[in-house]
């Protein structure tokens, strides 16, 4: 029996839950929300799906985290999403608050569950949520990484006229415009993307990727949610099946990269126990300039939430 929790019923949210519901791997899912009834008929919505789309996966709304309990794994998606002109650092007093107190209601119904984070500022919140859990940094992982090299693929597979599911690419840093797409470590299956696109494209594509978020929220008047939610239903995937799948996913570094006491996006292998393994690139020092500035940036970030003294 596994049970997954998603917080948070909005736009990804609720597409987390959709998502995970029709890739069958969870026995039930519980979408939570202040907003319970919302909560509610988004979940009997995707129930409803279940006899179209043929899965099994239990899926119930709710406001109240009694119905959480014994959970395995807790997406945490509660928070405000940004407006036009708002980096994702702008939402930081208004998320951690959230973020710090819904990971404490999660863990004191499903003490053992292994926390997936999506609200933003991602970095930040991925230190909250770990601050006030308790937990090992193995179970604490925050989701950015996969989102965004989904958008470096796609933008990729576009330019290329190429499936982008033959596209493999591997990004490290903070979920923000410092993030650190890796040219070196992207393949078209197999094939050095360096030998199929020249350089200008290249830099293009690599900068458009950094900018991907903001992007969508010009064009939206609020963040995305599609590929946010189907990246963090494969987190969830990868661990539920003991997948050992290897994803970029942010976690607290404690010398790897030479780097502590921050939380960034590294590849990490994804199983049964959260991240199982936590693989060290050999960058060169092009690519270590850039993920120390990265690194720079998410620590002022830090700074910022320690200073509301919420852990
Ligand atoms: P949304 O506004 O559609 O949904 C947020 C939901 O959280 C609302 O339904 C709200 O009622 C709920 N909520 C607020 N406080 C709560 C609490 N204390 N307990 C339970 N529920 C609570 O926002 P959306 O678009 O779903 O975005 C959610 C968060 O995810 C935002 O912070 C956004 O910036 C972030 N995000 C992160 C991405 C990433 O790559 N890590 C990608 C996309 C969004
Ligand atoms: C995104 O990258 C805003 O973090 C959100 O779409």
């Amino acid at each position: 029996m596994s049970k997954v929790t998603v917080v948070g019923a909005g736009n990804v949210g609720a597409t987390v839950a959709n998502v995970l519901a029709h890739e069958n791997v969870a026995n039930e899912i519980v979408l939570l929300d202040l907003m319970a009834d919302m909560a509610k008929g988004k979940a009997l919505d995707t129930w409803q799906q279940a006899p179209i789309d043929e899965y099994s996966t239990r899926i119930k709304g709710t406001g109240d985290y009694a119905d959480t309990a014994g959970s395995d794994i807790a997406v945490i998606t509660a928070g405000v999403p940004r407006k036009p002109g708002m980096s994702r650092d702008d939402l930081i007093s208004t998320n951690a608050k959230i973020v710090s107190s819904v990971t404490k209601s999660l863990l004191a119904e499903s003490p053992n569950a292994i926390i997936i984070v999506v609200s933003n500022p991602l970095d930040v919140m991925t230190y909250a949520a770990h601050e006030v859990s308790g937990h090992p940094s193995s179970k604490v992982i925050g989701m950015a990484g996969v989102l965004d090299t989904a958008r470096y693929r796609a933008f990729l597979a576009e330019a290329l006229d190429v499936s982008p599911r033959d596209i493999q690419a591997m990004l490290l840093g903070g979920h923000g415009d410092t993030m650190v797409p890796l040219p070196r470590y992207t393949t078209v299956s197999g094939i050095p993307v360096t030998e199929l696109i020249d350089d200008a494209q290249l830099d293009a594509i690599v900068e458009r990727t950094k900018k991907g978020g903001g992007e969508l929220v010009q064009l939206m008047g609020t963040s995305a949610w599609y590929a946010p939610g189907a990246a963090a239903a494969q987190m969830v995937g990868s661990i539920l099946r003991d997948e050992k799948r290897i994803f970029p996913c942010c976690i607290k570094l404690e010398g790897q990269y030479g780097l502590s006491d921050v939380y960034l996006g590294v590849p990490v292998k994804l199983g049964k126990n959260g991240v199982e393994e936590v693989i060290e690139l050999k960058l060169d020092k092009e690519e270590m300039a850039l993920l120390e500035t990265s690194s720079g940036h998410v620590k002022e970030v830090m700074g910022a939430y320690d200073k509301m003294g919420l852990s």
